[in-house]
């Protein structure tokens, strides 16, 4: 391997990671590491405290420094650091997904225009390996689906309001008490992270850039433990499943939501903070990994590798590893939800009237949509009923009009809910 110098922006969860993994490496050296506050405790027994400064530019503008490695996170000032290291033709590592998700088509083409490599193997799912796979020795494969559980906080909660009969509120209070979830989760349960690591996922699995705000994105915010309950009963867990897939007439379906997925789905089998991709395509058919999506140490293994790539790769060319350089010139034509084939589940809050199931199912009807399954759910103090409905495959946008329609009748309180279903 060539010795590499290398400079790390960021020396918090992941750096710590990284700075502790990179001991085992005597080709790795590392020149600076900049951090926000210089005095705060690390987790790193015996650091080299004199390779610490607050000023990332010391690391970007460094003639010595081959290889930048940016674990900080956000947009600002990662992108300017980026922008800037790159322009200084070094070759860059990062975990940072939301950058790559938001400012990647920027980042890839000055990369490509400077002859430099971007490596982000612990920007999607931490410790599993994903990226260098596609791009790597999946390349024979036209890959046609992606389902994933991307994000360990969702999963966790959700997890544990199906063990533990939790409502959201409660099992995300413990989440945090354990350190599974951040004081403000917001970009974890509203699926904002799962969105950029699909965003990043379907990019390079179907070859068009995918656009981040073309993304339907839904969170699990409205997941309640009755939810939970009757998809229990109906033999289903719900999780937070990003999803890509290619249409039939070319287009590219990304999303990010929340799902019924059938007991026997492999996803299904997939708890707390653990991640899972499933892909599929052809010829491989279907392949399925799964690991740690985050923690210091699952996501150093991917941060570190791609470093070694690098040292090794740099041994032998000036591009170090040409899959990694971005080819992507054309944008896909993303579905818009609306258009999307599902099935659904839907919960609704209805008067215990005679015929409200039959109204149910007349405007069902009325909007093409076929019931596989209906039942009713007792009757509540107020006398009101929930009735849970899941239907056949049916069209995003008929979905939407059955629901207003069903609004529009007095019998009908409200709609609870509506989730998409995979089995
Ligand atoms: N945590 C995970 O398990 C995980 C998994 C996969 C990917 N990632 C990604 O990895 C990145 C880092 O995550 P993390 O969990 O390690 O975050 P973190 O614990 O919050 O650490 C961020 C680090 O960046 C430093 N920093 C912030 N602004 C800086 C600046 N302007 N200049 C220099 N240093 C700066 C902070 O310095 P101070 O310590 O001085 O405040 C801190 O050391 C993010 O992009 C995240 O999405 C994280």
């Amino acid at each position: 391997m060539k010795s590499l110098n290398i400079g790390i922006i960021g020396l918090g969860t992941v750096g710590c990671g990284v700075y502790n993994v990179l001991r085992a490496f005597d080709e790795i050296n590392i020149k600076k590491i900049a951090v926000k506050n210089i005095n705060k405790k690390r987790n790193i027994e015996n650091l080299d405290e004199s390779l610490l400064t607050q000023d990332a530019y010391e690391i970007v503008n460094n003639p010595e420094i081959d290889v930048v490695v940016e674990v900080a996170g956000g947009i600002n000032p990662a992108f300017e650091l980026l922008t800037a290291a790159i322009k200084n033709k070094k070759h860059i590592v990062t975990a940072n997904k939301e950058l790559l998700a938001k400012k990647g088509n920027e980042l890839f083409s000055l990369a490509k225009a400077n002859n430099v490599v971007i490596l982000y193997e612990a920007a999607v799912a931490g410790g599993i390996p994903i990226i260098m796979p596609i791009k790597t020795i999946l390349c024979a494969n036209k890959l046609t689906k992606i389902a994933a559980i991307l994000n360990g906080t969702t999963n966790y909660i959700l997890t544990k309001m199906a063990e533990k009969d939790l409502s959201y509120e409660t099992a995300l209070k413990q989440a945090q008490e354990l350190g599974y979830a951040e004081t403000d989760p917001t970009g974890d349960v509203e699926g904002f992270d799962a969105a950029y690591k699909i965003a990043i996922l379907s990019t390079i699995s179907f070859n068009k850039k995918v656009d981040i705000n073309k993304i339907y994105r839904e969170g699990i915010t409205k997941i309640t433990a009755n939810d939970i309950k009757s998809a229990k009963e109906l033999g289903y867990k719900i999780k937070l499943i990003a999803m890509g897939q290619v249409t039939d007439d070319g287009r590219i379906d990304v999303r990010v939501h929340p799902m019924l997925v059938a007991k026997k789905h492999l996803l299904a089998k997939v708890d707390n903070a653990t991640n899972s991709i499933m892909l599929s395509g052809y010829p491989v058919g279907d392949l399925v990994l799964t690991g740690a999506g985050a923690g210091a140490e699952p996501t150093a293994s991917s941060v570190v590798g791609d470093i070694l790539v690098l040292s090794s790769g740099l041994e032998h060319s000036q591009c170090p590893v040409p899959q990694a350089v971005c080819n992507h010139t054309e944008f896909a034509d993303q579905i818009p939800i609306g258009e999307t084939y599902n099935e659904y589940y839907i919960s609704i809050n209805a008067s215990n009237n005679p015929g409200v199931i039959g109204l149910v199912g007349t405007i069902c009807g009325k909007n093409n949509i076929n019931i596989s399954t209906i039942m009713q759910k007792g009757i509540n103090t107020d006398n009101t009923a929930e009735i849970v409905v899941i239907t056949e495959k049916s069209k995003e946008s008929d979905i939407q009009n059955a629901l207003s329609d069903l609004l529009k009748s007095e019998s009908i309180k409200k709609i609870d809910n509506l989730l998409r279903v995979m089995n």
